[in-house]
C-alpha cells in the first residue's frame, strides 16, 4: 500500500515536471525557411574552418584523415552562395585539393545572432557546413579580379598575410544547417538548389526580403 502511494507521488512528479517544461514555437523549421539563414550566416563570415582529406604523400602516416583549420573566406567576390578561399599556394589544404578537391567549410560567426528567443548556451546558436569540391582559380583576370574585391572584404588584415596564397571556389554540393538546440530550430540538410536560391525565381535565398519573412514567424 505504502509502495503503491510512493509510486503514484513519483509518476505525478514526474507528469508535472514534462508538463512544466516550456513549449516553443519559435525557430525556423524546414529546409526552406533555413536556406535563406544559411546565406545570411555566411555572407557574415570572414573566416571558416576548411577540412580537407590528408593525402598519404602530403602527410605521411594520415592518409585519409580529416584535416581542418580556420582559413580566410569571402562570400561576397560575387555575392553567389559559392565561397572564395584564400589557401597558401604550397600548403597542407592546396596539397591535399590538388589530389582530392573534396572539402567542407563550417562556419559559425559572432557576426551573426539569432533574433530572441536569445540563445541558452553557445550551441544554441546557428552554425553551418557548406560541403562541395574547391577548385583553384588560374584565369588571369579572375584572379586580379578576386584579389581587389577579397582585399576589400578582409580590411582588418588580409593585406599584410604574408605568404603567397591562390584563390579557391567551392562548389557546393549539400549544406548542413544546425540552427540551434533542435526543440526550437531546424537542424539538417538543405539541397545546393535550395541554398543557392535556384528554382525560387527572381527572389534569391540570400536576400534580406527572405531572412525576413522567415523571422516575422517566429514567436
Ligand atoms: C565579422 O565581419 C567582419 C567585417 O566584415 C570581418 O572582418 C570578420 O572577419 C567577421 N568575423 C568572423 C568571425 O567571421
Ligand atoms: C578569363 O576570365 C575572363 C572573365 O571571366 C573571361 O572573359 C576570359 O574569357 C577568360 N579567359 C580564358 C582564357 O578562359
Amino acid at each position: 500500500m505504502h509502495c503503491n502511494i510512493i509510486l503514484v507521488t513519483l509518476v505525478a512528479l514526474l507528469v508535472s515536471s514534462t508538463h512544466s517544461l516550456p513549449q516553443y514555437h519559435t525557430g525556423e523549421h524546414s529546409p526552406r525557411e533555413a536556406a535563406p539563414l544559411a546565406r545570411a550566416l555566411v555572407k557574415t563570415a570572414g573566416i571558416a574552418e576548411l577540412s580537407t582529406l590528408a593525402d598519404e604523400s602530403v602527410v605521411a602516416g594520415l592518409g585519409g584523415f580529416p584535416f581542418s583549420t580556420p582559413e580566410y573566406i569571402t562570400d561576397s567576390c560575387p555575392p553567389s552562395g559559392e565561397p572564395l578561399v584564400y589557401l597558401v599556394v604550397w600548403g597542407t589544404h592546396a596539397r591535399n585539393l590538388n589530389i582530392l578537391p573534396h572539402a567542407s567549410l563550417s562556419i559559425r560567426s559572432t557576426n551573426f545572432t539569432n533574433p530572441p528567443p536569445t540563445s541558452r548556451s553557445p550551441l544554441d546558436e546557428a552554425r553551418v557546413t557548406l560541403i562541395g569540391t574547391l577548385s583553384r582559380i588560374t584565369n588571369d583576370t579572375q584572379i586580379h579580379n578576386a584579389k581587389k574585391c577579397f582585399e576589400q572584404k578582409h580590411k582588418e588584415g588580409f593585406g599584410i598575410f604574408p605568404h603567397r596564397g591562390a584563390f579557391w571556389r567551392m562548389s557546393v554540393k549539400k549544406v548542413r544547417w544546425i540552427g540551434g538546440f533542435g526543440d526550437r530550430h531546424f537542424n539538417g540538410w538543405i539541397s545546393r538548389d535550395l541554398y543557392l536560391g535556384e528554382g525560387n525565381g527572381a527572389g534569391s535565398a540570400a536576400s534580406k526580403d527572405a531572412v525576413d519573412s522567415v523571422r516575422k514567424q517566429w514567436r
